[in-house]
Formats: structure tokens, C-alpha cells, sequence
């Protein structure tokens, strides 16, 4: 896996070299609706960049389905796009997690770079080389693994992100400062969300994603150690499909934000997490996150949808833990009793 990850101001340039490295016979930019408006004129401030065609495709997760891969794949063919040529997709994990799907299979494969814009996309969905799409009612139940050629971030597009969609990637990094070290989880726990520092989002942003490269580049396929990146969404994927079921939908990082909480109780329960460290994770969720709406008959609920959950084995469902601060424990399992404490938990820290 080579993926080579870039930070600049110069959006423009950069891209320019980019190209100019990986040599495309042709080129062509995907966006969403929001992307095309919010961030493409950042993009296209020089003549041969605003010269290439931009596929456009509805903004929304519900958009990531096989009806937007086909218009992709339909404007290649139909535009002269060969196995040479390549994709550029700006845009938050939705843009890059679907163009990256379609770039994959295009001629059984072309070049593509991802420009993630959301912090969602840039700490997570655009590193890695997860690509695919929702289908028949399931996340991500079509994809690839296929690196991007390129991923380059350009940090002064978070300023257009709402607190929700900030917040929603900052659950990532706190995560992937958890599997990390104290040296980085003092870091993102003490960003300060009253007085946004663009360019210290931008730093930490940066961090981040080489904790998710380093893991990635030991484990491509998920054998072992990449299971580490899913702290917190064993719990967080059944609370994200419970919020889908009521009134009250939540964004993913919001899910992993819960997850991680019930997560680093069982880390506690289990392998001993310091407890001083759980308390700073819940006062930190507390404060940013809001109340996530459940009670004890919706256990069975929750649990079951955990039952469900891709990384099982034979052994039930599989959860990684820490028994530290980047003390990774893969593989691990918990009891019913054991989980439905952890519901507990959660419910206890948000007075719920
Ligand atoms: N491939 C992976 O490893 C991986 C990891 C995590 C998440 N994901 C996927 O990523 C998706 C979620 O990512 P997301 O939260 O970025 O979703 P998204 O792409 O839908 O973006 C969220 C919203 O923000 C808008 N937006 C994008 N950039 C903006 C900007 N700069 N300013 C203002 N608005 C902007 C989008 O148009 C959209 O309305 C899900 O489909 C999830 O499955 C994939
Ligand atoms: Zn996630």
C-alpha cells in the first residue's frame, strides 16, 4: 500500500504536481452539491484545472449507492475516460468513499486522488483505501480496498463545516489519539472547540492520520492490528443504527463518540484502563456530544444490532480495548451482562 499523504496551503499547485507525477491521460474532478459550491473554486484557480470536467452528484449519505457510481462510471465511458486516465474526488467520506469505489472498477482500475473537505473524511474515510457504497439497506456492503494515488488535505476547507460535521471527526481523532500515546491524547483533548485554531486543526489533523497510516501500512486487509481502528464502533455502529430507527438520527462520530465511552468501561472492567483517563474521555463526551436518547428497553435492541456487526468471529462479538493509552488489545469479548453494563455506563455519564 503506497498512499502518499499531503498537507499544503497551495491546494492548486499541489494538485498540479500531483498530476504531473502520476501523468492521467485525461482528468476528472467528482464533487457533491455542497462540495462543487464550497470548495471547488478553491481548486480550480488555474486555467488547466478549470478546464477539466467535474462530475456532480447529489450531497448526502444516501447518496452513496449504486445509482451515483453508475453516473460516474457513465461520464467516463461516455467521455473518452481510458485505463490511464483519473478521478479527483473532493469532497467529505460519501465524495471520496464512492469515487474511490467507481475509480477502482473503471477498466478494472484508473488513478485517483482524494481531496478529502470534511475533518471526517480527512482523519478517516480518505486514508486507508476503504472504498464502496450502501446497498440493499447496508452500509458499505459493496467496495474495494484500493489506496488513493494521492491524498492531499487542505485544512482552510473546515472553516465551512458545521459544529456537527467538526465534531463528527474529532470523535476519530480522539480515538485514534487513545490508540496512540498520552503525548496525543493531551493534544486532542485539549483543542479548544469555543476558539477554533484553523491551523492547529489542520496540525492535529495531520497527527492523526499518521496514526491511522502507521496502523494501516502493518495490517492492509484488517487480519490483525487494523481491527485496532475499531475502538469504539462496535458500540457506536449498533448506537448509529438504533439513532436511525427513532427521531433523532446522529452523525458517525457522535455514534463513535458513545461507542468509545462504553468501549474504555469494558477497557477498565477488563484490562484495567486508568480510571483518571475515563474520566477525562466522559467528561469530554459530555461536554461536546449532547445526550444520546435510550433507556434499559432498548437494550436487547442494542445488543442485537451488535450481533450484527462485521468483525464477529465464532466466539461473539469482537471488540478491540486498551489496557492503556496505546496498550492495544485486538480480539477481545465480553459477556450480555458485561455489555449491558456498559449501557449502564453511558447512561449513568450522560443522566440519561
Ligand atoms: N472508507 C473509510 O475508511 C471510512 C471511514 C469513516 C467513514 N467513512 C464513510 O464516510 C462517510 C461519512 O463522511 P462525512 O461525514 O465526511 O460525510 P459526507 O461526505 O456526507 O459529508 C457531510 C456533509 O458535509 C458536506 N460538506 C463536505 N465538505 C464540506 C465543507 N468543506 N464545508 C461544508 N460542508 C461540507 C457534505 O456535502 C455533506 O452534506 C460515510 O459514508 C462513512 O461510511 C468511510
Ligand atoms: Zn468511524
Amino acid at each position: 500500500m503506497d498512499q502518499t499523504v499531503i498537507i499544503t496551503n497551495n491546494l492548486a499547485q499541489e494538485l498540479s504536481d500531483q498530476i504531473d507525477r502520476l501523468n492521467p491521460d485525461s482528468v476528472f474532478l467528482l464533487t457533491d452539491t455542497n462540495t462543487r459550491n464550497l470548495c471547488l473554486p478553491s481548486l480550480i484557480t488555474d486555467g488547466t484545472l478549470a478546464s477539466y470536467p467535474v462530475i456532480e452528484i447529489p450531497a448526502g449519505d444516501e447518496h452513496k449507492n449504486l445509482q451515483s457510481i453508475a453516473i460516474v462510471w457513465e461520464y467516463l465511458s461516455s467521455h473518452g475516460a481510458t485505463r490511464k486516465s483519473m478521478l479527483i474526488n473532493i469532497g467529505g467520506g460519501m465524495t471520496t468513499d464512492m469515487g474511490g469505489f467507481a475509480a477502482s472498477t473503471f477498466k478494472r482500475g484508473i488513478h485517483y486522488i482524494n481531496i478529502p473537505t470534511t475533518l471526517l473524511g480527512a482523519v478517516d474515510a480518505a486514508v486507508g483505501g476503504k472504498t464502496g457504497i450502501n446497498f440493499n439497506g447496508l452500509k458499505n456492503e459493496i467496495g474495494v480496498i484500493q489506496s488513493a494515488d494521492a491524498v492531499i488535505l487542505y485544512a482552510t476547507f473546515f472553516r465551512t463545516l458545521d459544529r456537527k460535521n467538526l465534531l463528527s471527526g474529532y470523535a476519530e481523532m480522539v480515538k485514534h489519539a487513545l490508540l496512540k500515546s498520552e503525548e496525543e491524547w493531551k493534544a486532542v483533548i485539549g483543542f479548544d472547540f469555543d476558539n477554533i485554531d484553523y491551523n492547529l486543526l489542520g496540525d492535529l489533523t495531520q497527527r492523526s492520520i499518521a496514526v491511522k497510516e502507521a496502523i494501516v501500512a502493518q495490517d492492509p486487509t484488517e487480519q490483525n492490528i487494523r481491527k485496532a481502528l475499531n475502538l469504539g464502533h462496535t458500540f457506536g455502529h449498533a448506537f448509529e443504527s438504533f439513532s436511525f430507527t427513532s427521531e433523532q438520527p446522529i452523525l458517525h462520530g457522535f455514534a463513535v463518540a458513545f461507542g468509545l465511552v462504553c468501549e474504555i468501561y469494558l477497557s477498565r472492567k477488563k484490562l484495567g484502563f486508568p480510571a483518571p483517563v475515563v474520566s477525562q474521555l466522559v467528561r469530554l463526551v459530555k461536554e461536546h456530544y449532547g445526550v444520546l436518547h435510550y433507556s434499559c428497553k432498548n437494550y436487547d435492541a442494542l445488543y442485537e444490532l451488535m450481533t450484527h456487526d462485521k468483525k464477529n468471529d465464532r466466539s461473539g462479538i469482537n471488540f478491540t480495548l486498551l489496557a492503556g493509552i496505546g496498550n492495544i488489545h485486538i480480539n477481545q469479548h465480553a459477556t450480555k451482562e458485561e455489555i449491558f453494563e456498559a449501557f449502564d455506563f453511558l447512561a449513568d455519564c450522560l443522566s440519561i
